[in-house]
């Protein structure tokens, strides 16, 4: 018999509940309410919770028991909301890509077709970038605001992209922390309470998932990125948020640039009604949702891109958060040009492989105390499916420390494939599947 470490005053004890799962049990409501709050105020040991995830990764959860948990870790926190505003609410989630800078035009693209859109958002961890870490590229940008900046903003501008504050949900802040070091990210329950309960502490009407599935996602097969969207769809669903996901296509980076700086431009350009076709494609195919969600389908998201709306928004969003849209962008101090080793068509380019490459070059952080090169990043100039000449451009490199071109170039080493010119070449959809 194992002594546990709390006052006998609590209503279980972690042991009990650790082995309830370890030996593939399921977990009562009180259990579950109990662990996750006693582990917030700190009667659960790290190592117990630990303990606990590692079961639960290995031994999975059931739907009652992932929203039981998705409530407690809600619970721990404040909840927001926005019903007092004067539009409805909708919100888009990413599981993370390299490449994916959507939040960035899709927030005012859909505030310009008068839907709130209040994105709290996180910094990059890994080899995916950050929304945060990318805004923070522009001279004078915050993230941090309070709840009543935040609400006066919406209302005004109709778009917030700020970082979530630390009353949402710190249950799972504490717990995302601990997975983080203790190989436990993985687990499907784990991850969709995690980001579900965020999600549905803000307080949005509606929520559009972005799943990606590939060799740069966290879930690199189809199967388990359909598992992951289902369970975020019940979730949603079941807490009264309009909830829908769509699969999309990471093996492949998003756009021409993975970085700070050079993601903000890119996005800046499809703002102005250009951009890369990919980046264009899937902002519109999630603000087709979001409208949707926020009942607000009779408008054509493509039009207020086209018209200027969309970019009128985002220098308004800018502003209201101190930063100036129209200010040069840093720039790295250090570039090293990779040239096509043939000449033939790219067939390949691996997303893993480019965002790494970029995180090695200080676009991205290893701890998260770590701070972020702004003017990093990689810049491919071509895309699967493109010509290429031997000896023309192929990457751009950039970094303030020429120190670590070296690693950078490692990383893409194996990281595409070009065949002789006339390869037939079928590019794989960009969104696989809906499900909601
Ligand atoms: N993002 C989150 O917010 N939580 C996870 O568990 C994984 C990704």
């Amino acid at each position: 018999m194992t002594a546990s470490p709390e006052p006998t005053s609590e209503r279980h004890d972690a042991v009990e509940v650790i082995v309830a799962k370890r030996d593939g049990g399921t977990l009562t409501d009180s259990q579950i309410d109990w662990v996750v709050d006693a582990y917030t105020r700190g009667a659960v040991a790290d190592e117990q919770m630990s303990s606990l995830a590692m079961a639960i990764l290995l031994n999975g959860m059931d739907r009652r028991e992932i929203a039981r948990w998705t409530d407690a870790m809600i619970a721990s926190g404040e909840r927001m909301d926005f019903s007092s505003l004067s539009r409805p609410t909708a919100d888009k989630h990413s599981t993370g890509g390299v490449g994916d800078k959507i939040t960035l035009p899709l927030a005012p693209l859909v505030a310009a077709c008068g839907v709130a859109v209040p994105q709290l958002s996180g910094r990059g961890l890994g080899h995916t970038g950050g929304t945060l870490d990318k805004l923070e590229a522009i001279p004078g940008w915050r993230a941090a605001l309070s709840n009543e900046e935040l609400m006066a903003q919406l209302e005004s501008v109709g778009a917030v992209i700020c970082a979530a504050g630390d009353g949402l949900a710190p249950a799972d802040k504490k717990l995302y922390a601990l997975r983080d070091v203790t190989g436990t990210v993985e687990a499907i329950p784990l991850i969709a309470s995690s980001i579900m309960s965020k999600k549905i502490a803000e307080g949005t009407g509606s929520l559009v998932l972005d799943v990606k599935v590939g060799t740069g996602a966290f879930m690199k097969s189809l199967d388990r990125a359909r598992e992951l969207a289902e369970t975020m769809v019940a979730l949603g669903t079941g807490a009264g948020v309009h909830t829908v996901a769509l699969l999309t296509d990471m093996s492949t980076p998003l756009g021409l640039t993975a970085g700070n700086a050079i993601e903000v431009a890119e996005s800046v350009e499809v703002l102005a009604g250009g951009g890369p076709s990919d980046v264009v494609e899937l902002t519109l195919a999630l603000a087709r949702e979001m409208l949707a969600g926020a009942g607000r389908d009779d408008i054509d998201p493509a039009e207020k891109l086209a018209d200027g709306s969309a970019m009128d928004a985002w220098k308004a969003m800018i502003r209201a958060q101190g930063g100036d849209p129209d200010a040069a962008l840093p720039v790295a101090r250090e570039s090293h040009v990779v040239v096509a080793p043939s000449s033939g068509v790219l067939t390949r380019l691996d997303a893993m492989a480019v965002g790494l490459a970029a995180w090695r070059l200080g676009a991205g952080r290893a701890r998260k105390e770590d701070p972020v090169q702004a003017g990093a990043g990689v810049v491919w100039h071509a895309r699967p499916g493109d010509e290429v000449t031997a000896g023309a451009p192929l990457f751009t490199l950039l970094t303030d420390d020429a120190g670590r071109f070296d690693r950078a170039l490692a990383s893409l080493d194996g990281g595409f494939d070009i065949e002789p010119a006339g390869t037939a070449y079928s590019p794989a959809p960009l969104v696989i599947e809906r499900v909601g």
